[in-house]
């Protein structure tokens, strides 16, 4: 049992640590806080919790060559905000907190040298833009907020446009935005300067399904991407084609159940994540509301298999971008929000909002195959809307 430490006692001993312990990063909602996690073979230690990221600490964007962190705040109890994270060797400190519009939800870096910060928001139906030039003074930048005529197919979700991911293409010259409220793909072109961005044409997706996160995956000279619907539990796939100067055009593939063609899941299911694995060759997902699969109980002692959600982990087709399931595999427990692989693809690292727990769990990058539960870890205090997402600090 490690204690919580003070940055600069965190910092100490993350410098004298033997190379191999690596440093993860993971928010939670319940007990409010960013967790600094030390995983060292199979074990996962919490090291230090930051609390200013505000009242629900979500999404995490890292520029690691910069050693700086920004944590988006939903802001359900409280203001909503962005605060940006020096992190040296792993150890947190504050640089700016900028408060912001309700919900932001995900986020991702662009522009020359990484100088832009788009961010995506739920509740507001609202893409906005900041300049992070300067870590220690973020600033509002560009703010495009959505209306929807009518309701979408389906009314209770769909009852306004609702922003839920912000995805950098391979080229770094668009970006993409999901809206799970409005069915759509929205894209934008950033200026040379990053300054700005202009809204293209958006992609109509699959009516009803409910685009919630995406990811593109590059083979060769081919460009793809794919997105996982929270309403439909479908994934969708794309070409994308970038011979009309005037912006990407994206060409459907398919949409097949986030379990497969001809896939299955359960009522109240709402799939969540989507990540494209480093080497480019599989896509995983993660899929809430399941309780499909167990784990062993992490008490050796005791027999009792706790629930799982599933990761579905699937197979690339560079030549066509088609999709092939490779396996359905335990998440670490339930209530799979947000996870990430390491840069190597050899370790993912789960959060399961419903347990108070996340997990790095083995991964074989050749087959894509994901193993037996490594280490885990308490994150989160209290009874639900715990741990919602790690990340390797690399
Ligand atoms: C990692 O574990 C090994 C073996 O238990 C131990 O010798 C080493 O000090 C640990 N390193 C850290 C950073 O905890
Ligand atoms: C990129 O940003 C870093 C940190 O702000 C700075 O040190 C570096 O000079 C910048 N590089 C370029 C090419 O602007
Ligand atoms: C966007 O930025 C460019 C410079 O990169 C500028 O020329 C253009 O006028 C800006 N557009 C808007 C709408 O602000
Ligand atoms: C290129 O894109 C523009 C804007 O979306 C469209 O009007 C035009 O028809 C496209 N050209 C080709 C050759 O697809
Ligand atoms: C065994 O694990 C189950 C599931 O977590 C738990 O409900 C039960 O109390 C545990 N039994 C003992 C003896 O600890």
């Amino acid at each position: 049992m490690v204690g919580i430490m003070t940055p600069k006692g965190l910092l100490s001993l993350l410098l004298a640590a033997p190379a191999s312990a690596e440093i993860l990063f993971a928010t939670s909602y319940n007990d409010h806080a960013l967790y600094t996690l030390s995983l060292n073979a199979s074990s996962l230690a919490v090291v230090a919790k930051s609390y200013d990221c505000g009242s629900e600490p979500t999404w995490l964007t890292l520029d690691y060559a910069k050693s700086v962190l920004y944590c988006l705040n939903e802001g359900w109890g409280g203001a909503a905000s962005i605060t940006s994270y020096k992190t040296t060797g792993g150890a947190l400190s504050k640089l700016d907190v900028l408060p912001v519009l309700k919900s932001p939800v995900a986020s991702t870096l662009f522009g020359p040298n990484k100088t832009g910060l788009a961010v995506a928001y739920y509740d507001t139906s609202s893409f906005i833009t900041f300049s992070v030039a300067d870590p220690s003074k973020l600033a509002l930048q560009q703010q495009e907020t959505y209306k929807l005529a009518s309701p979408g197919p389906v009314p209770d979700r769909q009852d306004v446009p609702h922003i839920h991911d912000a995805i950098l293409d391979p080229t770094g010259k668009y970006l993409v935005a999901t809206d799970l409220g409005a069915d759509l793909l929205r894209i934008y072109k950033i200026s040379n300067c990053a300054k700005n961005v202009t809204e293209l044409t958006p992609v109509k997706a699959v009516p009803g399904s409910g685009p919630r996160h995406g990811a593109f995956a590059t083979a060769g000279k081919s460009t793809y991407f794919y997105n996982v619907n929270e309403l439909s539990n479908t994934i969708t796939g794309y070409s994308v084609s970038y011979d009309n100067k005037s912006g990407p055009a994206f060409t459907r593939l398919f949409d097949f159940s986030t379990h497969g063609p001809g896939g299955t899941v359960p009522a109240g299911t709402k799939a969540a994540e989507l990540v494209v694995s480093p080497d480019q060759k599989f896509v995983i997902l993660s899929s809430r509301g399941e309780s499909s699969l167990t784990i062993p109980n992490f008490d050796a002692g005791n027999s009792t298999a706790l629930p799982s959600d599933p990761l579905v982990s699937f197979a690339i087709d560079g030549a066509t971008g088609a999709l092939k399931l490779a396996q359905v595999a335990p998440a670490g427990g339930v209530n799979p929000r947000g996870f990430s692989l390491n840069k190597a693809g050899t370790l993912v690292a789960s959060a399961l909002q419903d347990d108070n727990r996340v997990v790095v769990i083995a991964r074989d990058p050749a087959t894509g195959l994901l193993g037996n539960i490594v280490a885990h870890a308490v994150v989160g205090v209290g009874a639900g809307n715990g741990p919602n997402y790690a990340l390797f600090n690399e």
